[in-house]
């Protein structure tokens, strides 16, 4: 697979437009839009109103990673707004099941996102109905920073568990990834790599997806 989501968390927000076409023209396969609610995590970045911007301008999937809280009531909003999944927090949500239901039965792909602390025995009793998993490599709220190697384990698990029968998700992991922890995230079993600081911190995009794609596709 080795889809790559730049992040919007790390482009200069006076320049959003200019940031989704640096992302369209590097080759890039998504776009993923951090939603903080600053209760969740500290900060707060934006809500339905930048997905709708960003939906007007592209037509690459939008990968909504909420770090909030009651992440159902987002839902008809952010599903107006564009969406195209729906990825929630495992550690925000009581009726997680119940949640990755409704958000497939509006036409969203249904995900779900554990933090560093939180292991992959808290969803296993959901990933028959997630179309993604995000596994944090970084504690969340904040972009730049490193990824904590212990948690690609758990990308190895989910592969286990997958290829046990326990589901058809997507493997996504968010936090920290460069030219140098690339490789170490494809093998441990990543389908989808979030991008931030390192993809808009570069002069050269298109070079640097290359260089970060997996060896063998
Ligand atoms: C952090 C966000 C990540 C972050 C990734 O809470 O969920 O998506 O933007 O950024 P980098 O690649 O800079 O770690
Ligand atoms: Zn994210």
């Amino acid at each position: 697979m080795g889809i790559i989501a730049p992040s919007l968390l790390a482009a200069d927000f006076t320049e959003i437009g200019k940031a989704v076409r640096r992302v369209e023209e590097s080759g890039a396969d998504w776009i993923h839009l951090d939603v903080m609610d600053g209760c969740f995590v500290p900060e707060i970045t934006f809500g339905s109103q930048m997905i709708s911007a960003v939906r007007g301008i592209t037509s690459l999937p939008l990968d909504v990673h909420l770090m909030t809280v009651n992440p159902a009531s987002r839902l008809d909003s952010f599903l107006q707004a564009g969406t195209d999944r729906f990825t929630f927090h495992i550690e925000a949500e009581v009726h997680a099941h119940h949640l990755l239901n409704t958000i497939r039965k509006s036409g969203m792909k249904a995900g779900i996102s554990i933090v560093p602390s939180t292991p992959i025995s808290a969803i296993e009793e959901v990933l028959d109905i997630a179309d993604q998993v995000l596994v944090m490599t970084v504690n969340p709220g904040w972009g730049g920073q490193h990824l904590i190697s212990s948690t690609l384990k758990k990308v190895r698990e989910l592969w286990n568990l997958r290829e046990s029968g326990l589901g058809d998700y997507l493997i996504c992991m968010d936090g920290g990834f460069s030219t140098e922890t690339a490789p170490d995230v494809w093998e441990a079993g990543a389908d989808v790599a979030v991008m931030g600081t390192a993809f808009f911190g570069s002069h050269n995009c298109a070079e640097l997806l290359k260089k970060c794609r997996p060896a063998v596709n």
